[in-house]
């Protein structure tokens, strides 16, 4: 299910087409949510008989894939996302794991979402649990954190979480990396089509503090990911900062350099990265507005 049928007034088409060229290979090669995150999340739903989930910035779905596997009687999931072919992969991904959940996905922004109107002689639904994950800092945070307030069920979590991409992460073999993009790309991190990467105005656990979900805890799961020469090209292809777009004619000169150096470092073995998954999860103070 998607909606609004009409055009969404603020829906950024630069921005929608820089997420869409990247959902082929996204399920492909994007690490997924670590199983303890997501049992952290189940946790905070378990005692619900009929548990719900929100999901902004899904895309092709790892959080609700990763949260039907730890609680497989998850009721009912919305994912919401700019981009029509990333629900769409979405949908594909995660339909043989349903099971006895139901599924609507939403194409709007974060910012602009409204739950979808009930049928007749039905409630409004009410998330108990809202998730936006490696998406967040895409959005405008305070109008995220506002309108969710307005939407969840009173007892709901809010969970903001995500990991380091590669072109963050400081090993060797990344660096190496980075150099060679910038070789081509030039000195910034590139954004896709949209320049350079939004930086974070503020820290989100300010933004949190500032908001309605100021009750805050912040859980850090260590992670290490064994990545391939191939799967690196793969996730690269999928980032806003090493997309096939930015090289042009020259992405596949790119991958011929990036592979023979990555081959060359990881001399027959695995490529390592050694980072955390961070969740702020988040909950509202009694009489927050
Ligand atoms: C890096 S992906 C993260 C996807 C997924 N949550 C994950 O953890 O793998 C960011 C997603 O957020 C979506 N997105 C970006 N800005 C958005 C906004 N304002 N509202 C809704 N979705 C947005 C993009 O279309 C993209 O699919």
């Amino acid at each position: 299910m998607t909606y609004p049928h009409d055009p969404i007034p603020d829906l950024s088409a630069d921005r929608a087409e820089l997420f869409a060229a990247a959902a082929a290979e996204y399920d492909r090669y994007r690490p997924g949510v670590p199983p303890e995150a997501a049992e952290l999340l189940a946790e905070t739903l378990r005692d619900l008989p009929d548990p719900t989930l929100l999901d902004l910035g899904t895309s092709t779905g790892q959080v609700p894939k990763a949260l039907l596997k730890a609680l497989p009687s998850l009721d009912y999931i919305e994912g919401v996302d700019l981009s029509q072919q990333m629900l769409d992969q979405a949908r594909a991904a995660l339909t043989p794991v349903l099971g006895g959940c139901t599924l609507s996905l939403v194409q709007t922004s974060a910012e602009l979402y409204k739950p979808l109107a009930p049928l007749p002689e039905e409630e409004w639904w009410t998330p108990d649990l809202i998730t936006c994950c490696r998406a967040y800092h895409w959005m405008s945070g305070p109008d995220v954190l506002a309108r969710t307030h307005r939407i969840a069920a009173p007892q709901a979590s809010l969970a903001i979480m995500g990991d380091g991409s590669l072109w963050m992460h400081e090993a060797d073999w990344t660096r190496a990396l980075r150099d060679l993009v910038q070789q081509f790309l030039g000195a910034g991190r590139r954004a896709g089509a949209l320049g350079d990467c939004p930086k974070p105005v503020r820290p989100f656990q300010e933004e949190l503090a500032d908001s309605a979900w100021s009750d805050v805890a912040e859980h850090r799961f260590p992670v290490t990911r064994s990545w391939s020469p191939e799967s690196v090209l793969g996730y690269l292809r999928t980032t806003s900062f090493a997309g096939a777009d930015l090289f042009a004619e020259r992405h596949a000169a790119f991958e011929e350099e990036a592979r023979a150096l990555l081959d060359n470092l990881a001399d027959g073995g695995p490529l390592l990265e050694e980072t955390a998954f961070t969740v702020l999860l988040a909950r509202r103070r009694a009489g927050a507005r």
